[in-house]
C-alpha cells in the first residue's frame, strides 16, 4: 500500500507549546497521524528537536523548519513507499537527514512521519496499533507507574525530586491498579489542602506541593496511601524519578538539593537514596545520578541494584548503542522509553528487544509535553512493557493513555494479560 502524500502542521503540546502533527495519506485514501511530544528535562544525549530559536515567533518555540522539512524534503523522498514496510521507511528517514543525532531534518519531523506511518498501516489493516505493532505475538496490560507529587523542572523546582509517583503492587488487573492509584491521588490531594500545603500542579498533574524537604514530600505522598486506606509496600510502594542530570554540578561534580541547600557527592548522594529505600517502600528509582556520572550509576546499580528497578532515562536515552554500552557496564536493571529521543518507531522498537534480551525492564513513557495522542498505550501493551509511566492521575493529555488501556483492556476481554508486580520478580518488588 503505497504512502501518496505526507503533510505537516502545527498544533500545541500540554504546556502550550508549539508542537507538529504530520498526516500521512495512502493511495486507498487512508489517513494517518503523528502527534509529537516534547520534554523539559531533557537528556544532553538526546536526539534533537528542531526549533525555530525566532524570539518574534511563539517566544523561538515555533516549529515551522521541521515542518518545512517534512513536506519540503520528506513527502516528495517516501513518497511511492509502502507503508507497511515501516523499518525500511525510518532507515529512509535516517539515511535523508544523515546526521547522528536527526539534529538537519529535526527528530520532531522525523518522529511526526514515522508515527503517522504506523497509525495509516494500522488503519489500513483496520487494527488497533497495539495488535499491528504486535504482528501476532501476545500482549499484556502494564502496571502503572503513576505521577502523585510533580518538581524539578516541571514545578519551578518546588522540590528537588522530579517524580514521587506510586505503583500499585498489590493490583491483580489493570482497573484495580488504577482503582488504587485514583484513591491515592485524591487522599493525597485532600491531605494537602487540609495541611494548606496545595500550591498548585506541576507539568504533569501531579501536585506541587510546599514543603520544607524532598523526604518531607516522600512521607506526604504515603500519608496518602494511607488515607486512602491502604498499607504502604502492600497494595501500593512509591517510585522516583530524581532527574539527576538536573540536580548535578558538572564543574564541582556534586549533586545539589536546593530546596535543602545541600551538598552531595555522588557517594553522597547515593547513600541518601540507599537510605530512602531502606527506609521507604521504593521500588524503582529512576535517573539515580547524572546523564555523565557513570560511576555514580555504577555505585547505586551495586548497591540497590538486586531490589529496585533502577531505571535510566538521560542516561540512555532510548539509544541502542548507549543501552548496550550500559548492559556491559552493568549501570542499572531498566531503561525509560521515550519515541521522541531517539526519533523512529523501528529504533524505538529496536531499543526495547534490547532491554528485554538483556532481562531488563524497559517503562515506556511520555514526556511533560504531551499531546492528546494516545501511541504509547499501543506501544507498552505490543511490547509487552512491563510499566507504563504517563506522569498523572489528571489532565486529559495522561488520562488519554490511562483511558486508552482501559478500552484496549474492553477489546481484549477475556484474553487480557495484566503485567502484576509479582511478575516483575527482576526487580525484586514482590519481595517489597
Ligand atoms: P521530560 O520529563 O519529558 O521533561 O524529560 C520526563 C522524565 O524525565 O522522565
Ligand atoms: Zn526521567
Amino acid at each position: 500500500m503505497k504512502i501518496t502524500d505526507i503533510m505537516a502542521y502545527q498544533i500545541f503540546d500540554s504546556r502550550g507549546n508549539p508542537t507538529l502533527e504530520v498526516q500521512v495519506t495512502l493511495e486507498n485514501g487512508i489517513q494517518g497521524h503523528g502527534l509529537v511530544p516534547s520534554g523539559a528535562s531533557t537528556g544532553q544525549f538526546e536526539a534533537l528537536e528542531l526549533r525555530d530559536g525566532d524570539p518574534a515567533k511563539y517566544r523561538g518555540k515555533s516549529v515551522f523548519h521541521a515542518i518545512a522539512n517534512v513536506t519540503g524534503e520528506i513527502a516528495p523522498h517516501l513518497r511511492g513507499h509502502d507503508v507497511f514496510a515501516q523499518r525500511e521507511l525510518d532507515k529512509a528517514l535516517i539515511a535523508l537527514d544523515g546526521t547522528e543525532n536527526k539534529s538537519r531534518l529535526g527528530a520532531n519531523a522525523i518522529l511526526g512521519v514515522s508515527l503517522a506511518a504506523v497509525d495509516a498501516a494500522a488503519r489500513c489493516r483496520a487494527l488497533p496499533i497495539f495488535e499491528y505493532l504486535a504482528a501476532g505475538q501476545s500482549v499484556t496490560l502494564p502496571l502503572p507507574e503513576i505521577q502523585i507529587i510533580g518538581g524539578g523542572l516541571h514545578a519551578n523546582r518546588a522540590i528537588d525530586i522530579q517524580d514521587i509517583m506510586v505503583m500499585a503492587i498489590g493490583a491483580r488487573s489493570y482497573e484495580e491498579a488504577l482503582e488504587i492509584t485514583h484513591n491515592i491521588y485524591h487522599a493525597t490531594g485532600d491531605l494537602l489542602t487540609e495541611r494548606k500545603q496545595r500550591c498548585g500542579i506541576a507539568d504533569e498533574g501531579g501536585f506541587w506541593p510546599h514543603v520544607k524537604t524532598n523526604a518531607q514530600a516522600l512521607e506526604l505522598c504515603l500519608a496518602g496511601i494511607e488515607r486512602a486506606g491502604y498499607t504502604p509496600g502492600v497494595e501500593a510502594a512509591l517510585s522516583l524519578d530524581i532527574a539527576a542530570s538536573d540536580l548535578y554540578d558538572e564543574k564541582n561534580k556534586c549533586y545539589q538539593f536546593k530546596l535543602e541547600s545541600r551538598t552531595f557527592d555522588s557517594a553522597g548522594f547515593c547513600a541518601m537514596m540507599t537510605d530512602w529505600c531502606h527506609r521507604y517502600p521504593i521500588v524503582a528509582l529512576e535517573d539515580p545520578a547524572a546523564d555523565i556520572d557513570l560511576a555514580g550509576w555504577a555505585m547505586i546499580q551495586h548497591e540497590l541494584g538486586k531490589t529496585v528497578t533502577i531505571i535510566g532515562d538521560d542516561l540512555f536515552v532510548t539509544n541502542a548503542a548507549r543501552i548496550r554500552q550500559g548492559i556491559k557496564d552493568n549501570l542499572a536493571n531498566a531503561v525509560l522509553i521515550k519515541l521522541n529521543q531517539i526519533g523512529t518507531v523501528s529504533e524505538t522498537l529496536n531499543a526495547i528487544k534490547l532491554t528485554h534480551d538483556a532481562d531488563w525492564l524497559p517503562v515506556v513513557s511520555a514526556r511533560s509535553g504531551e499531546t492528546e495522542d494516545a501511541f504509547i498505550a499501543h506501544l507498552a501493551v505490543a511490547t509487552n512493557a512491563p510499566i507504563l509511566k504517563v506522569g498523572s492521575f489528571a489532565r486529559s493529555e495522561r488520562m488519554v493513555k490511562w483511558n486508552e488501556l482501559l478500552r484496549i483492556s474492553n477489546f481484549l476481554g477475556s484474553k487480557v494479560n495484566f503485567r502484576s508486580a509479582s511478575s516483575l520478580l527482576r526487580s525484586g518488588m514482590a519481595q517489597k
